[in-house]
């Protein structure tokens, strides 16, 4: 169901024999291992009838802000609060895992920064981040532009060879806007132009077949494809495997021209962090210029160390030298595949979604566009201008709470531990044990009644409007002042009740990159073009995976402004 019908309106399932029978069952199995934590009435119906989250939401209007939600003998702790959301994201972060969501990703992106056992993300994430650096950000403003251009050139095409006198073309945005956000992506991350939005190439099929099983994945709730034999034997199996190996060749590919291309007056720029006339600005660039000898070297010598020593036991040492390479390749490809896919479909959602809220209020978008006009001309757009641009921005985290992607994070407990007590929650706090496994409901807590006034409509002013509530015990409202000089909101000035981006040592690091990305695009568009959506918002309908996205499309009305 879409946003134009509140959560309330929404009909509850019937509840079958099945149903009541198997809640029975789940709660004898875990009654009482989490303590006095409420239990969520949940039913087999509830969870394939309509996208997870909104059965979550209902239960926490219900339950409160922590609740258990078992089915099969398999239970999780549903989290809605800000302050338990701090804890687990940020004050006792070490605490926990990625659990089922690393079980589920490692097949795609390996050992990459998303589902990345806690060693590993403690030294690949100290790689990582540097090369997001705010000058490497402003240098990716040109890449935007010159994408977003390119979707603008499409539509401008499309309407022109349209059947409606060259007025306006139906197109589905949601298709357009991942195609820009891959082309982005994939120029940003490893200098790669997909050119998605004017061609179809193996790769970007073999791009779209993984993302779909990765969705697949997190939908199904048993995980067939690790049973023996299933990745020769079951077809989309088979599929996945060899779309995986087109990306891993291709990203193989990538990685040895960026080492062999490696050239000292880059490093120099680098360096200096000169992108002007730096003609390859990309991360990976960066990594391999920057980070290769400290890490990848260091990485190299211990790997030969080791491997040396355990194959010349057995003659081999020229295999350990081979298995070296592939290590090391490994996990830069890791990285590669996890921002791929992160930065992807991710920002294709902001997008798809902000579009659909402002086409639904014509005063809203007249006001976005009238905001465009006088900051824009033609030609490069700035950072200045983007600081300019307020209410785009605004949008842009108005559809991110809304719409927030991904709707859940997951973790896993390493060790016991006690969660706070908060609002609507225990006073006390509970008591987990190690294994637990927790969704935080990012959706339920960006429209949590008790932290947002008409937490359904899409007001983006709401973010300019400081709101101190003392009121809640241990939750320090929504205050501007926490963090001064930030483009956007984020978790701190909402002290964790607004988490786009999750927060704490694993929050996104492409946060910068995409808010600033989603910015340009916006803008630029709405600058050319005025968007009606085809139909009526109720048949945008909802699914879920990774993200949120329609079921059938984002089909608009794009007209040329006049
Ligand atoms: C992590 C959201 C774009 C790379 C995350 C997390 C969220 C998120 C919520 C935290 C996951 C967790 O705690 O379990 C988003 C949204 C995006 C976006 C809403 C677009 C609007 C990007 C882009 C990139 C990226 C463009 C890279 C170019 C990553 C990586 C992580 C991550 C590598 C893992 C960080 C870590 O564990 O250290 N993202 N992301 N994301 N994101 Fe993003």
């Amino acid at each position: 169901r879409c946003q134009s019908s509140s959560v309330d309106d929404k009909p509850k399932p019937k509840r079958s024999l099945l149903d009541n029978a198997s809640n029975l069952l789940t709660n004898l199995l875990s009654g009482g291992s989490l303590g006095a934590m409420p239990v969520a009435e949940g039913a087999v119906t509830d969870l394939f009838g309509r996208p997870l989250f909104f059965s979550l939401y209902d239960w926490f209007l219900e339950h409160g802000s922590v609740y258990k939600l078992a089915f099969g003998p398999k239970s999780f702790v549903v989290v809605s609060d800000p302050i338990v959301a701090r804890h687990i994201l940020r004050e006792n972060a070490f605490c926990y895992d990625k659990g089922v969501l690393a079980e589920i990703l490692k097949p795609i992106m390996g050992k990459g920064l998303i589902p990345a056992d806690l060693d590993t993300w403690k030294q690949r994430r100290k790689v990582i981040t540097p090369g997001f650096h705010a000058l490497f950000i402003e240098a990716m403003v040109r890449v935007f532009t010159k994408c977003s251009e390119r979707t603008i050139s499409k539509l401008e095409d499309l309407i022109e060879r349209g059947e409606h006198g060259q007025n306006y073309s139906i197109v589905d945005l949601e298709a357009e806007f991942s195609n820009l956000a891959l082309d982005i992506i994939g120029l940003g991350v490893f200098n790669f132009d997909f050119d998605s939005v004017t061609k179809e190439s193996p790769v970007i099929k073999a791009v779209y077949g993984t993302l779909f099983e990765a969705e697949h994945r997190s939908t199904f709730y048993i995980p067939y494809w690790n049973l023996p034999l299933t990745r020769w034997i079951v077809p989309r199996q088979r599929k996945f495997h060899s779309d995986l190996k087109v990306i891993n060749d291709c990203l193989d590919g990538l990685i040895k021209n960026a080492k062999e291309t490696r050239q000292e007056a880059d490093v120099e720029k680098l360096q200096q962090r000169d992108y002007s006339s730096l003609k390859d600005a990309s991360l990976l660039r960066f990594l391999v210029d920057m980070r290769g000898a400290d890490v990848d070297d260091r990485q190299v010598v211990i790997n030969i160390v080791l491997k040396l020593v355990s194959y010349a036991v057995y003659f081999f040492p020229h295999r350990a030298n081979k298995s070296t390479k592939l290590h090391v390749l490994c996990k830069l490809r890791d990285d590669l595949m996890t921002m791929l896919i992160a930065g992807h479909e991710t920002t294709a959602a902001v997008l798809t979604w902000s579009v659909f809220l402002l086409a639904q209020d014509p005063t809203k978008m007249r006001k976005a566009q009238a905001e465009v006009d006088s900051v824009l001309s033609n030609g490069t757009i700035t950072v200045n201008q983007l600081k300019k641009l307020e209410y785009i921005r605004l949008i842009i985290v108005e559809a991110l709470r809304l719409y927030p992607q991904p709707p859940l994070l997951i973790r896993r407990a390493l060790q016991p531990d006690k969660l706070p007590g908060g609002y609507n929650g225990a006073k006390e706090g509970y008591e987990i044990p190690a294994g637990t496994d927790i969704f935080l409901s990012i959706y339920n807590l960006h429209r949590s009644p008790y932290f947002w006034d008409r937490p359904n409509e899409f007001e983006p002013e709401r973010f300019s409007v400081p709101k101190k509530d003392e009121s809640i015990e241990g939750w320090a409202g929504f205050d501007p002042d926490r963090s001064p000089g930030a483009m956007y909101p984020n978790e701190i000035i909402a002290d964790f009740a607004f988490l786009p981006f999750g927060g704490g040592p694993r929050k996104c690091v492409g946060d910068q990159f995409a808010l600033l990305e989603s910015t340009v695009a916006l803008a630029l568009l709405l600058q050319k073009f005025d968007v009606e959506l085809r139909g009526s918002p109720d048949e945008v309908e909802m699914v879920t995976g990774a993200t949120i996205h329609t079921k059938s499309g984002l089909w608009c009305r794009v007209r040329r402004r006049t």
